[in-house]
């Protein structure tokens, strides 16, 4: 993979810089900045070299459809101010713009292209769009690691068109990663949460050969104590999946790895309800499992006790609200203990993650922290990921 860095000369250069700026929005409101925060090196190398700087992100999925409430205005605010300059965002249907000068008629160097998302093309990965992208600018630069698991237009099939590079957290990302995967001590435990259940369900077969526990908690925990027969009411869920679970439990027992989910949760009839801690035998129709109940954040704490590596990506509830984010804070906390006696080496992923750690100031008690949460589970998983291949 080239680095940036190598780009001798980026004087007057249009640049594509592909960046996760997908941060967690509510009404407007960043709630937690640290992806933007993390590429901010990056920009400042661009801006210091004189390159013309625009920026392609996604936030959230919004399906190939315009939805307001996820625009990236709050974000070129954001960094606007963080920068102290101006940067403009483009608005415009970018599939419309023939003009390939962005730049002519404004004011600036750093343009921010609407959602990418906002376009059918970026995940059907579709070339004629990201030759068309290509077409403005002399440069791409991929510094989104933690959405390089997508095989998406602006990560994958965009480095067909133009000299391609990754940027400096992407690179601080892989080489972590890489050193993670090679110098680990076992025992490992893998503490897997969050709520998307889809990207991450598949993967937790492919990991269990390499660690000793895995921790499933957050969305997927409910397809696997729905698979026990255990009534989950309204609790996110996903559907057919318990071929993926049944194998789950089978590889588990071929490895001897264990897999540990939640014994007791917190319940609440709404997602700002009260919250009610239930044995699961005790879950009504109308409830929602928020969070992980008192005897498995035990249960977790012990384990973490007595491992040498802990890597962790996904809260274990809907930490949003901090009725349902004890347990998340928990685990958090209990690992902090660990790391300060020395005892474990431990890694975190993920945008949520990290949000769920800033909230308590949890972030010195690991090792490394990504901005990566499915991307981090692939890489660990061992799998291509589709935005380092296309840079390779
Ligand atoms: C993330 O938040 O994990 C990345 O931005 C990727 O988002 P996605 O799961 O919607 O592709
Ligand atoms: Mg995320």
């Amino acid at each position: 993979m080239k680095n940036i860095e190598d780009q001798k000369n980026l004087l007057g250069k249009k640049v594509l810089l592909r960046l996760d700026l997908n941060v967690p929005l509510q009404d407007g409101i960043i709630k937690d900045d640290t992806r933007i925060n993390k590429i901010l090196p990056t920009l400042k190398f661009l801006i210091q070299k004189q390159a013309k700087i625009i920026i392609i992100s996604h936030v959230g999925r919004p399906k190939g459809k315009i939805v307001p409430a996820l625009s990236m205005r709050p974000i070129c605010t954001n960094l606007s101010e963080k920068l102290n300059q101006k940067i403009n965002l483009i608005t415009d249907d970018i599939r419309k713009i023939e003009n390939k000068d962005l730049f002519k008629n404004i004011d600036g160097n750093i343009l921010v292209l609407e959602n990418i998302r906002f376009y059918q093309e970026e995940e059907n990965n579709d070339s004629n769009f990201s030759q068309h992208l290509a077409s403005f600018a002399d440069v791409y630069i991929n510094d989104a690691f933690s959405c390089s698991h997508r095989a998406h237009a602006s990560v994958s099939s965009i480095t067909k068109f133009l000299p391609s590079y990754c940027g400096l957290q992407f690179n601080s990302e892989v080489t972590a990663l890489k050193k993670v995967t090679s110098e680990i001590e076992k025992p490992i435990t893998c503490i897997i949460g969050g709520s998307k259940i889809s990207t991450k369900i598949g993967i937790i077969k492919n990991l269990i050969p390499k660690f000793d526990n895995i921790i499933i908690v957050g969305g997927m925990a409910n397809n696997i104590l729905s698979y026990k027969n255990i009534k989950i009411g309204k609790s996110i869920y996903e559907e057919n999946c318990n071929e993926i679970v049944k194998n789950i439990f089978e590889t588990s027992k071929q490895y001897s790895c264990s897999i540990i989910y939640p014994e007791d949760v917190i319940t609440s009839k709404s997602l700002d309800g009260k919250p009610e801690p239930k044995k699961l035998n005790d879950i009504s129709d109308n409830d929602m499992i928020l969070d992980i109940g008192e005897k498995t954040i035990k249960k977790i704490d012990n384990l973490i006790n007595s491992s040498k590596t802990i890597l962790w990506n996904g809260p274990a509830g809907y930490f949003e609200n901090n009725d349902f984010a004890n347990g998340s804070f928990q685990i958090a906390k209990s690992i902090v203990k660990n790391h300060k006696s020395n005892s474990i080496y431990s890694v975190a992923g993920g945008g949520d993650t990290i949000s769920v750690l800033n909230k308590i100031n949890a972030i010195e008690g690991f090792n490394f922290i990504s901005t990566a949460g499915g991307a981090f589970l692939e890489y660990l998983e061992g799998k291509e990921i589709p935005g380092i291949s296309a840079l390779n």
